[in-house]
């Protein structure tokens, strides 16, 4: 397919970067195909551009979409609520039945807040841990990505594997310029799923360390399960030393169950934080948690605040997803939808003789251009093909299929089987055109 036919795009691009930075309100957005595009709209598992192209959406808007674009429960909430006001700067009746459904569901989840965002939810768990233990520093690991904050900001990107340096004491590069450099005595890093190196730092350092955060399935590069026992350890670890162990299920929450990655795993951390799917699109998360860890805000001893929290469309929004969710309890579905889609893409690649990792549960997975068997860290995916996944992703594109920069896809429940069967034809497709260009 040429430029042509974006060309509405771009001239909307161009017109967009002489008063927005870059021409967009979020970095990832400058990182389509071939450049950022102009939506005009979104149904089901289809989202339309300004220049008349439909693409079979993979995206999901980065993972909120979980029920797919426009779901009519999901307006109807939005407006019915909207019309009865926006937000009150006082309390609601739909956020204590929205509290009382997340606490039925997820198993941390004793008591909760409400936020805007992901990443604020985040410095709300980081806040309470360090309240609580009277420690400072939280270990993270290298690739997970826990928002945009300064604190944060590190140890998502890296030149190369090597530049890492040793696994003990990695080497952290920062994503942004203009970070804080104080922030880099926050945390402690080491690579994933590795629990003696956990286990030997915690037992060196646990009197700095206040929380351990991970994403439970790591999917911010690659898509990476726990290790069997990992996660387990981590628990046995945060218990034996009163460090606090969070959860961030921006992304697992409402995806791997309805009760997130800690109901699928079976292992319940004490802090967790809730975005993307919960809210469908609209801007709303949870930080959630035990009561003995939560009740630092009840006290006022931990401050968590914000003038736009938990706004009638916002919590109307989560309600009705949530409600949708646990009534069809499309899980299944997506996880059979998933893994078909994943199985195709490895045969096609087979087919064409390319070397394609194809890694994740279903719900979400990564593919990759590597002769990897199974990426296991962030290293690991430091040595990816990535020059060859972006023009996969492009011609993937030109066919109208959306497909997330870094490889991820991601399934909604609205998701079909010709759709699946349409991705893996493209693909077929896509990777044959490749194999001959070689
Ligand atoms: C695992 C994880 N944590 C935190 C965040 C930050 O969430 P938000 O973008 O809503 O601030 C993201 C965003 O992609 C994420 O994937």
């Amino acid at each position: 397919m040429s430029t042509n036919n974006y060309k509405e795009s771009a001239r909307l691009l161009e017109r967009a970067k002489k008063v927005l930075a870059g021409g967009v309100s979020s970095e990832f957005r400058k990182y389509n195909h071939p450049h950022a595009i102009f939506y005009t709209h979104g149904k089901g598992s289809r989202i339309y551009d300004v220049d008349g192209n439909d693409y079979l959406d993979f995206t999901l808007s980065q993972g909120p979409l979980i029920l797919g674009h426009s779901h009519p429960e999901v307006l109807d909430a939005v407006n019915t609520y909207s019309e009865q006001g926006q937000i009150f700067a006082g309390q609601h009746i739909r956020e204590i039945e929205l509290a009382e459904k997340i606490n039925e569901i997820i198993p941390s989840a004793e008591l909760m807040r409400f936020c805007l965002d992901g990443s604020e939810a985040v410095q709300t768990a980081f806040r309470i841990a360090r309240a609580k233990t009277g420690k400072q520093k939280f270990l993270r690991f290298e690739g997970h990505y826990h928002g945009w904050m300064d604190n944060v900001c590190w140890a998502i990107s890296a030149p190369s594997a090597e530049a890492l340096g040793s696994r003990e004491m990695p080497e952290v590069f920062p994503w942004s310029q203009g970070l804080s450099q104080l922030v880099k005595d926050d945390f402690i890093t080491l690579p994933w799923n590795d629990l003696e190196l956990v286990k030997q730092t915690i037992a060196a350092r646990h009197t700095e360390i206040a929380a351990i955060i991970t994403e439970p399935v790591m999917c911010n590069s690659g898509c990476i399960l726990p290790e069997a026992g990992f996660l387990a350890g981590l628990r046995t670890i945060c218990d034996q030393y009163n460090i606090a162990l969070i959860f961030d299920e921006v992304i697992t929450g409402f995806r791997l169950s309805l009760g997130g990655a800690q109901h699928y795993f079976n292992i319940t951390p004490d802090l967790s934080v809730f975005a993307k799917a919960m809210g469908s699109g609209y801007p709303i998360s949870a930080i959630v948690g035990k009561r003995e860890w939560l009740n630092l805000l009840e006290t006022g001893q931990v401050i968590h605040a914000g003038t736009m929290n938990s706004g009638n469309p916002t919590v109307a929004a989560a309600l009705a997803t949530i409600q949708v969710l646990q009534r069809e309890n499309p899980y299944r579905r997506m996880f059979d939808l998933g893994q078909q889609l994943m199985a195709g893409l490895r045969n096609a690649a087979e087919k064409t003789g390319h070397k394609l990792l194809v890694q994740g549960p279903g719900p979400m997975f990564t593919i990759a251009f590597t002769d990897l068997a199974k990426a296991k860290d962030f290293r690991d995916t430091l040595t990816f093909d990535k020059a060859k996944l972006g023009r996969f992703i492009a011609a993937m594109h030109d066919l109208k299929v959306r497909i997330i920069g870094r490889g991820l896809w991601y399934i909604s429940s609205v998701h079909t089987q010709e759709d699946i069967d349409f991705a893996i034809a493209a693909a077929e497709k896509v990777l044959a055109e490749m194999a001959t260009a070689q």
